[in-house]
């Protein structure tokens, strides 16, 4: 590996991941575009590329075994090595999903993508993370998953889809897991949240632009060699679980 730290994004093509790409390439870093549509990742890394960043692309579908273990060996092969993953890929699967409507099918969907892709790409890219000298793995998820936040009284979270809501309180769980399996790696592990952000995710109803919503993966992509693990962050600290 060059001295360059290699970043991999999931789902970078567009929205939030797309601006923690174009944020972690602004530091010179070495960026690999996840992304499962060919002309959407190329796209994406053209443009990235225009604005001076060190971009390629890397053809991810996290929802597929061979799309995932091809990943890693392009990464391997081009680049020799992964310091940060940013999990970031992830649907809604669909609405409405109410616990009592939603179709077992919709809920398997968004599982495999949000929360079963993320143990994919993770292990797969795992070798290359334990090689390098300051891992980090950022975990995309969402304030909605959080049971504490739920559970509070006067906490409206308005009508969240069932099974997206689910996957990311699944994630923070496999968060703490990997924090502590691998505690004595130097890979740090956590969950960042980006707040309401106005991508195809809602609709483009959000109130953060993409870039502000890429802030705390960049922040935990970035975190020192003593910094957390394990835990749950959003731009104001730390979420609670
Ligand atoms: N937007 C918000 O308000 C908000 C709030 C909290 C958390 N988040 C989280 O932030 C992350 C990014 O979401 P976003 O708002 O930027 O949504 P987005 O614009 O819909 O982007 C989602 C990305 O994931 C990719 N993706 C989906 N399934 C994939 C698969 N099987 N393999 C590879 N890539 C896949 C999409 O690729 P395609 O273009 O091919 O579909 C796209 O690049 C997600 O984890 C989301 O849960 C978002």
């Amino acid at each position: 590996m060059s001295g360059q730290t290699i970043a991999l994004v999931t789902g970078a093509n567009k929205g939030i991941g797309y601006e923690i790409a174009a944020g972690l390439g602004a530091l010179g870093w070495q960026i690999g575009v996840g992304a499962r549509d060919a002309e959407r990742r190329d796209t994406a890394v053209e443009k990235l590329r225009a604005d001076g960043i060190d971009a390629f692309g890397v053809p991810l579908d996290v929802a597929d075994d061979e799309s995932v273990a091809a990943a890693a060996e392009l990464v391997a092969d081009r680049v020799g090595g992964l310091d940060v993953l940013v999990n970031n890929a992830a649907i809604v699967g669909g609405v409405p999903q109410t616990p009592t409507t939603v179709e077992p099918a919709t809920v398997r969907t968004v599982v495999e993508t949000n929360v079963i892709g993320v143990i994919r790409v993770t292990n797969a890219m795992l070798p290359m993370l334990r090689a390098s000298a300051s891992p980090r793995i950022v975990n995309i998820s969402s304030s909605v998953g959080s049971f504490a936040l739920q559970t509070t009284p006067g906490i409206d979270m308005g009508q969240v889809p069932v099974a997206y809501l689910a996957s990311k309180t699944f994630l923070n769980a496999l968060t703490v897991q990997y924090a502590k399996e691998l505690a004595d790696t130097g890979i740090l592990v956590n969950s960042g949240c980006p707040g309401y952000t106005a991508t195809d995710l809602n609709g483009f109803q959000g109130v953060r632009t993409a870039s502000q919503g890429a802030a705390i993966a960049i922040h935990l992509a970035t975190l020192p060699d003593d910094g957390p693990t394990g835990g749950f962050f959003d731009d104001a600290g730390a979420v609670p679980w």
